[in-house]
């Protein structure tokens, strides 16, 4: 669809969202809104996508800047839609313009294909739909045969006209020598003394060019978002489908309302995800695997057979199949779980491989190592990786047992089958199967309790 250019309208000031943030910066699912239309647009396979920003739009450039592929186009003042594509009319060439706003996050891209291609190339085409409560929309006014006449705004409309429950969508689809020769032509003798993008409808008929209207099946796909109320009830709406796309794809949840994804999730099937989980970024997780509550899992990728318990914070790790997490351990990034590997209550670890079958089930640290197959890994040992400067690795090969409480000091290496006595603090190589002791000998003595003096 090179033909086509995108104008995404984002000059408005949003000032009902009572926020700093500008209101397209909003995340809806973990995303900004307007990353959600600048997604959409982009799978369109557009020649070019324009941003028309105005006041203040130098925090949406920084927050866009990775997405070099944007064109900008500064609207002077916010003087209404139709004066806002008119800024952005110097960067349009192809031979039809999209027009779509930043605000309307669950706008899907097949919706938007049936406009751009069930409305000719010369024709003008308005996205509508029937909604239950059309207050404060533009109501789309047809005549007796049914054909759009006008769209009409909720502050210009008679009592008559407010009754009609087909709305605009903000979203247009126009030929480009059309736009070109009426954009300039907009006035502003309305209620708001604004520059209507909608009266080229009227524009269109008195010219004898065609406006159609496509009608969205889903009405939410439409709705935008004016106040943190519609905000929250969009992100309900978007919840809710991910939600019944897992279901349906054989997923078990506790509660579909009581998930959260805000990324590219996958989920096998019979897995089963009880309440309050949040699945964030990039997250695979395979086939029977078992979620339970409260657990945060961002850009990561579960195998089969996975146990993640309660509470566990799991992110940009990889875990293989039959691995046991949780409750309450915490994984950050670059952790590898081989298969079985079991990371148990209280237990952190970071950018370290953990080898198959091996354990650490309570209260410990495993920073920078690189840690064999069948290790234990006593109840509150742990690396230490920094020295206050520079970050060292821990290598514990395979079978070694690494008693309760000891501090492995980094750089060091663990031999194969080496026992390491529980509290004690090794700066040294461990020789393979040795039972190492680090500790002061144990000592008693005969003492005296102090007693407690009358003053005191
Ligand atoms: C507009 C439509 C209305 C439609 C509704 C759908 C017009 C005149 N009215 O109304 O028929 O039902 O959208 O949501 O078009 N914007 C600019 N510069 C401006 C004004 C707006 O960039 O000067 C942008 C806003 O950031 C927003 C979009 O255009 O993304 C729509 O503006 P908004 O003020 O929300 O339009 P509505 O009054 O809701
Ligand atoms: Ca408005």
């Amino acid at each position: 669809m090179s033909s086509l250019t995108v104008v995404i309208l984002a000059a408005g000031q949003g000032t009902r969202m009572r926020s700093s943030l500008p209101k397209v910066l909003h995340p809806l699912a973990g995303k900004p809104l307007i990353n959600h239309v600048t997604d959409l647009a982009r799978s369109l396979t557009p020649k070019k996508i324009i941003i028309v920003y105005g006041h203040g739009g130098e925090q949406l450039q920084a927050a866009l800047a990775n997405q070099t592929d944007l064109v900008w186009a500064k609207q002077q003042e916010q003087l209404g839609t139709g004066d806002a594509v008119r800024a952005a009319m110097d960067e349009v060439k192809t031979a039809r313009c999209l027009v779509l706003n930043a605000d309307v996050p669950l706008l899907s891209e097949e919706t938007v294909q049936r406009l751009v291609t069930r409305v000719d190339n010369d024709s003008v085409g308005v996205l509508t739909a029937d909604v239950a409560n059309p207050y404060g929309y533009g109501r789309i006014v047809r005549d007796s045969a049914k054909q759009v006449k006008q769209i009409i705004e909720e502050k210009d409309a008679t009592d008559l006209q407010k009754k009609i429950v087909e709305i605009n969508s903000g979203v247009f689809i126009f030929p480009i020598d059309f736009l070109k020769d009426n954009i300039n032509k907009l006035e502003n003798n309305n209620n708001q003394k604004e520059y209507y993008l909608t009266d080229l409808v009227e524009k269109a008929l008195e010219q004898a060019v065609n406006v159609n209207a496509v009608k969205a099946k889903d009405p939410i796909e439409i709705e935008g978002v004016n106040t943190r109320v519609q905000l929250a009830k969009l992100e309900r709406c978007y919840q809710d489908k991910k939600a019944q796309q897992l279901m349906l794809a054989g997923v078990y949840l506790a509660d579909p309302s009581r998930l959260d994804i805000r990324g590219d999730v996958t989920i096998g099937q019979d897995t089963g995800v009880d309440i309050n989980v949040v699945l964030a970024g990039n997250v695979a997780i395979g086939k029977n695997c078992i979620i339970e509550p409260g657990v945060i899992i961002k850009n990561s990728k579960i195998a089969d057979n996975v146990h993640i318990k309660a509470y566990s914070v799991i992110e940009n790790s990889e875990i293989a199949r039959d691995a046991e997490v949780g409750p309450f351990a915490r994984l950050r990034p670059e952790t590898k779980l081989q298969e079985k590997a079991r990371i148990g209550n209280f237990v952190e670890v970071k950018k370290s491989t953990i080898g198959v079958a091996s354990k650490a089930n309570h209260l410990s640290y495993i920073g920078d190592s690189i840690v064999g197959a069948g290790v234990n890994i006593g109840a509150g040992a742990i690396t230490c990786n920094y020295d206050g400067v520079n970050k060292h690795q821990t290598i514990i090969n395979d079978k070694a047992f690494v008693g309760s409480n000891c501090v492995l000091v980094a750089p060091i290496e663990v031999g194969v089958n080496a026992m390491i006595g529980a509290g004690s603090t090794v700066s040294r190589h461990v020789p393979e199967d040795q039972l190492t002791v680090a500790r002061t000998k144990q000592k008693s003595f005969n003492w005296q309790r102090p007693e407690k003096n009358e003053i005191g």
